[in-house]
């Protein structure tokens, strides 16, 4: 893990629907993310904070306008460069998804099972449980853990391709706010200790003023 990505937004836009019930989730949106800070973006429901993250992670493709990361310009990417890119990038989604019938351990190894590296991937994936705090918990299943428990996991799972971008989709939205605040503190400690970019959506302003900076949305719009 060496170093975050710097995202450069140019003139945005992805709508849904067509004709009359068209809507634009994300209007024109330009922003650029600095390498190694923490940015949260805020909004109300519906306001285009997951439609950005999306984009910026390649899940769903603009209509128009691009995305840069580390001068890769994503949005045209080719099949197999872009599910490269999406690999290298971690996700972190309010409702955890974890594998229920897998072990703490094998949820964090499970995106690399498919692929052949050159060292041990439970032994990693144990190094990473200890990171994000609950390297005791390594064999227990997801329903044996508490939900700040899960989105710990969840978090090593997002590090084991070695991120240089960390994407959080409301990731306190499920918890109370003394695991929200340990949470924050976590990813706020990933970037400092190995510089990564993270950006938050949330829609608590006690996490957005932890981050170095807040881009706020409203009907897809930067105000
Ligand atoms: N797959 C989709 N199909 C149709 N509309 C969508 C889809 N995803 C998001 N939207 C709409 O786009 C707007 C922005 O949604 P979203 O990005 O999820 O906002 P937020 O994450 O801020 O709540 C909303 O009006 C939502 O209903
Ligand atoms: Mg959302």
């Amino acid at each position: 893990m060496s170093g975050g990505s710097v995202v450069v937004v140019e003139e945005l836009v992805k709508s849904f629907g067509s004709g009359a019930g068209q809507l634009v989730a994300v209007d024109k949106v330009s922003a650029r993310i600095e390498p190694g800070t923490a940015v949260a973006l805020t909004g109300a429901s519906g306001s285009g904070k997951s439609t950005l993250l999306h984009l910026i992670g390649a899940i769903e493709r603009a209509d128009s306008g691009s995305v840069l990361v580390d001068k890769v310009e994503v949005t045209k990417l080719g099949r197999r460069a872009l599910a490269e890119y999406r690999r290298s990038v971690g996700f972190v989604f309010q409702r955890y998804h974890l594998l229920p019938a897998l072990t703490a351990e094998d949820n964090v190894a499970a995106p690399l099972l498919p692929f052949r590296v050159d060292f041990d991937k439970r032994q990693r994936a144990r190094e990473l449980l200890d990171i994000v705090g609950i390297g005791d918990r390594h064999t227990a299943l997801p329903s044996q853990l508490s939900g700040g428990q899960q989105q710990r996991v969840a978090i090593a799972r997002a590090l084991i391709a070695s991120p240089r971008l960390l994407l959080a989709d409301e990731p306190t939205g499920n918890l109370d706010s003394a695991r929200t605040t340990e949470i924050i503190d976590l990813l706020l400690t990933l970037r400092d200790t190995h510089g990564m970019t993270i950006l938050i959506a949330t829609h608590e302003q006690d996490v957005a003023t932890r981050c170095n900076q807040s881009i706020h949305l409203q009907d897809g719009r930067i105000v």
